[in-house]
């Protein structure tokens, strides 16, 4: 039965100049570039300037994107922006980024599923385009977690860096088969229950600061590894589709480790593992669109092939979003 789908036009990204590598770390604190790289596969990430706010980066990204599609601001009418890292507590950065972009028609918001932000973006898009509401999307996910860093606590700022990554979504007629182009499944989850075991501790409704990162790192390991494929496997029963049919894996880009073994879990072949941890860190929502850039630029993912996303957060939340490029 023929159903709307919602389909990639364009892709973009944008990291903030200033690299900050493992030796750099090392000269500052007790670790080591070894440590960082056996424990995560992380050598060096982004970190943005005083004067860059998420929404700034957000603004290049989207830019990108829409360059990408060859359309103009004019051509969207829905901007979401997944962020944990807001230049306010309000109004929402996709409002910064749509007056950046200088639009004001449309509808803006963001949304905070922490690093699983991006495929609940993707997802919440491609609901809105497939009721008719809306025909074309920017997805946007940009954070700057060097900001709620606390940089004298080794385990976990070491972990984490700037970005931010976008793509256009649009509206367009499909056959409701496996072969459309466009997202076709996603799968949201979260269990309130482990929301300690990885959080900030501030915020404007407890504390009223901003607070800096916590996390189990153990507990959050052991997670994403044991529960977090289920969504995967959600996605290839619902379409019907195989990991020997996937092209591309592309998940949250965390820790290394945690990506391939739930890559060899899922039976996915390493060679369609999309990794970009070693050079971004963990930028949170970002770093999914940011890892599809680096992936279609370098020419690995081409129209029509076969990519899952998936990501875990905080929360914590899990998901992930099967799409015919
Ligand atoms: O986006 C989703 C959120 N985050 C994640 O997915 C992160 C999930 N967790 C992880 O990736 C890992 O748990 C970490 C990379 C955070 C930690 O790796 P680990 O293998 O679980 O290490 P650990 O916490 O068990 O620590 C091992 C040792 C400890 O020393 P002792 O107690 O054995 O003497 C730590 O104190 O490593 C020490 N350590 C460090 N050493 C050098 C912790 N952080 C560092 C560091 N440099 N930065």
């Amino acid at each position: 039965m023929k159903r709307i789908r919602s389909i990639v036009r364009g892709i973009g990204s944008y990291l903030p100049e200033r690299v900050v590598t493992n030796y750099d770390l090392e000269k500052v604190m007790d670790t080591s570039h070894d440590w960082i790289v056996q424990r995560t596969g992380i050598e060096e990430r982004h970190i943005a300037a005083d004067d860059e706010p998420t929404s700034a980066l957000g603004i290049k990204a989207a830019q990108a994107a829409l360059a990408d599609a060859g359309l103009t601001p004019a051509d969207i009418d829905l901007i979401i922006c997944a962020t944990s890292t807001p230049d306010y507590t309000f109004p929402s950065t996709a409002t910064q980024i749509q007056f950046g972009l200088g639009m004001s028609h449309g509808a803006a918001f963001d949304l905070q599923a922490v690093c699983t932000g991006f495929v609940y973006a993707v997802a919440t898009a491609d609901k809105f385009l497939a009721s008719g509401s809306h025909k074309r999307a920017l997805v946007i996910g940009a954070e700057t977690f060097s900001r709620i860093l606390d940089w004298n606590d080794r385990t976990t700022c070491v972990l984490f860096g700037d970005g931010a990554g976008a793509i256009v979504l649009e509206a367009a007629e499909g056959e409701g088969t496996s072969a459309d182009r466009g997202v076709l499944t996603s799968h949201l989850r979260s269990d309130g229950r482990y929301r300690d075991k990885l959080y900030v501790d501030g915020g404007p409704g407890s504390t009223k600061t901003t607070g800096v990162l916590k996390m189990e790192g153990r507990d959050v390991f052991r997670f994403a590894v044991g529960m977090v494929t289920d969504v995967v496997a959600d996605a290839f029963k619902a379409t019907g589709t195989t990991p020997e049919e996937l092209k591309w894996f592309v998940p949250h880009q965390a820790n290394k480790r945690i990506i391939t073994a739930s890559a060899e879990k899922l039976g996915i072949a390493p060679e369609k593992v999309v990794i970009t941890v070693n050079k971004h860190g963990n930028t949170s929502a970002a770093s999914i669109p940011l890892a599809l850039d680096v992936a279609c630029k370098d020419g690995r993912i081409k129209k029509g092939d076969l990519v899952m996303i998936e990501a875990i957060g905080g929360g914590f939340t899990w998901g992930s979003a099967l799409i015919r490029w």
